[in-house]
């Protein structure tokens, strides 16, 4: 039995003040209506991780949005931080491979799964984002893109509890369009099949695969019926904590 992940992003959001509110007003939340039948993440900025383990958080994870490529713990790598750091303030997540990494800052494949080990060797429960472009869907390529990444992407070495997969069609990240359920159920169980290959049936059968890409309030209840979907990796709508706690509830 897969249990649903609710997981925030925050990305490069919330300076100290909004971001200690944001994560208390999540936190009680989680708190009142313990115990919860579903996990939630929250996901801020590398400047407020520390912060925010610091607070009680009984019922949701901490994560970090990304972890530095080096297997070491600690070195020369001016501006990273390594996933021993990111265990070491507290988190017990990290995202990699979100697209905006991999299109911003270049992240191939290879760097994707390096940084996946490193996560996953540290401790991590590590979300691997993948998802196609709007022209690789426009021309009938989104399945084969998507099964590509998942292969350069995802460790061998994964393992149900440790790893977690996130479906992400870059064109639907914070422009307000999702994918019609039959899109999303054609890719969530296409992404069941490319793992089955990958890992074997019993690691990929109880393995998380979440849908992003402009969930909110009014459609989550929908895309999270759908088969294979197993949680949300929410952006925009995970900065509002009423919002948050909406698409959480529609899995109470
Ligand atoms: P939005 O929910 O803002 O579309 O962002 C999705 C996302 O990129 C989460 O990682």
């Amino acid at each position: 039995m897969r249990r649903k992940l609710i997981a925030g992003n925050w990305k490069m959001n919330c300076m100290k003040e909004n971001g200690l509110a944001l994560a208390s007003a999540v936190f009680q939340k989680c708190q009142q209506n313990a115990p919860l039948p579903f996990d939630v993440l929250v996901c801020p900025p590398m400047s407020l991780l520390a912060k925010v383990a610091e607070l009680p958080h009984t019922g949701a994870a901490i994560g970090a949005q990304d972890v530095a490529e080096t297997t070491k713990a600690e070195g020369a790598f001016t501006g990273d931080i390594s996933a021993d750091m990111v265990v070491d303030l507290g988190a017990t997540y990290t995202l990699v491979g979100h697209s905006e990494r991999r299109t911003m800052h270049h992240e191939t494949d290879a760097v994707v799964r390096q940084k996946a080990e490193n996560a996953m060797k540290a401790g991590l429960t590590t979300v691997i984002c993948i998802g196609e472009t709007l022209e690789e869907r426009e021309t009938g390529r989104a399945l084969d893109v998507v099964a590509a990444q998942i292969r350069g992407s995802v460790p061998t070495s994964a393992t149900a509890d440790k790893c977690v997969i996130a479906y992400e069609p870059v064109w639907a990240i914070g422009t307000g369009k999702v994918p019609t359920n039959h899109d999303v159920a054609e890719m969530h169980a296409k992404i069941r099949e490319e793992l089955t290959h990958l890992l074997g049936a019993e690691v990929a059968n109880e393995m998380r695969v979440l849908y992003g890409g402009s969930v909110k309030p009014s459609n989550a209840k929908e895309l999270l019926s759908i088969n294979h979907v197993d949680g949300a990796l929410i952006g925009g709508a995970s900065l509002k904590a009423e919002d948050f706690w909406a698409i959480a509830e529609t899995q109470m």
